[in-house]
């Protein structure tokens, strides 16, 4: 499989879901301009897609400059004209950028089944580093919206589910995720990671769940253990604690609420957290 294109064919698909996002976007927006400090000037926006969980009109009132990453350019391209900002200076575009840096060795690996195990070292060190987005870096807030399931189904896609070292690969890609976005966040900023956790896929109570029960709903689930890997709020609150690399950054983390993503006809439960770099 040829995960650039897998990237470009689901951003196609869901090309013209701007009205169906519109209460996920609010949520996202909101989150984002919350976690900006009064001085904030600068917005990093990582798998920033079609844009169609970004209100651009709200967030450029806030933010002098946005930068926006993605492997899809073509994506960053129509989400920016949609919403009227193709060609405003404050935005600029980082594209085709694969913020893992291991995009082409999952291809290499997807390729060439079963995975060896020198592969995956391979990978694993490479995950180690932390790739570029170009000059100047140094963002009041970086924002990871929807991006940390595509880069563990990467995983998932590439060295497969039942591999021994799965669960190895998926830990060091979401670390080095979470690494990323503090690294790039200024001291005081804040990184905003928003996840999906549990689709309506496995999870149909999510079609008709009220808003007051989805909290206790999704507790119920995660003690099922029926969430997308990687991605349970108490473990990566755990791994914020214990991982040296993180922890030392951290002044604190906030976890929202869950609320629901209408995403064509499943529905995605998701959470949002604030993680404060210290100043
Ligand atoms: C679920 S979408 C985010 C939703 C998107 N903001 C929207 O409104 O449609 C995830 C995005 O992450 C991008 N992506 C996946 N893997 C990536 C990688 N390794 N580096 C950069 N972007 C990646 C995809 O191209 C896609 O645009």
């Amino acid at each position: 499989m040829d995960l650039f294109q897998e990237q470009a064919r689901r951003n196609t698909e869901t090309d013209a879901a701007w009205m169906l996002y519109a209460p996920h976007r609010q949520r996202v927006t909101q989150l984002l301009l919350d976690a900006r400090i009064s001085t904030g000037e600068r917005l990093c926006l990582l798998g920033a897609g079609n844009l169609n969980d970004l209100d651009l009109t709200a967030l450029s009132a806030s933010f002098c400059e946005i930068v926006l990453a993605d492997v899809d350019a073509t994506a960053l391209q129509r989400g920016l004209s949609r919403q009227g900002f193709s060609k405003d200076a404050r935005f600029r575009v980082v594209a085709p950028m694969d913020v893992s840096g291991v995009f082409a060795e999952f291809v290499d690996m997807a390729n060439r089944q079963p995975v060896r195990d020198d592969a995956i070292d391979n990978c694993l060190r490479k995950l180690t580093l932390l790739p570029e987005i170009g000059d100047p870096v140094g963002f009041d807030v970086v924002a990871s919206v929807g991006l940390l399931t595509q880069l563990i189904e990467g995983v998932a896609q590439s060295v497969g589910e039942t591999h021994p070292r799965f669960w190895e690969t998926v830990s060091a890609i979401r670390t080095q995720h979470l690494r990323l976005m503090l690294e790039l966040t200024v001291p005081g900023g804040a990184a905003v990671l928003v996840t999906e956790v549990v689709s309506s896929d496995s999870c149909p109570a999510l079609q008709s769940v009220d808003k007051g029960d989805l909290p206790g709903l999704l507790k119920g689930e995660i003690a099922a253990r029926n969430f997308f890997t990687g991605t349970n709020p108490a473990a990566l609150q755990e791994l914020l604690r214990t991982d040296f690399t993180l922890a030392g950054q951290l002044a604190s983390t906030r976890f929202t609420e869950p609320w629901l993503w209408q995403f064509l006809t499943r529905i995605y439960a998701v959470y949002g957290l604030t993680m404060r770099k210290r100043g």
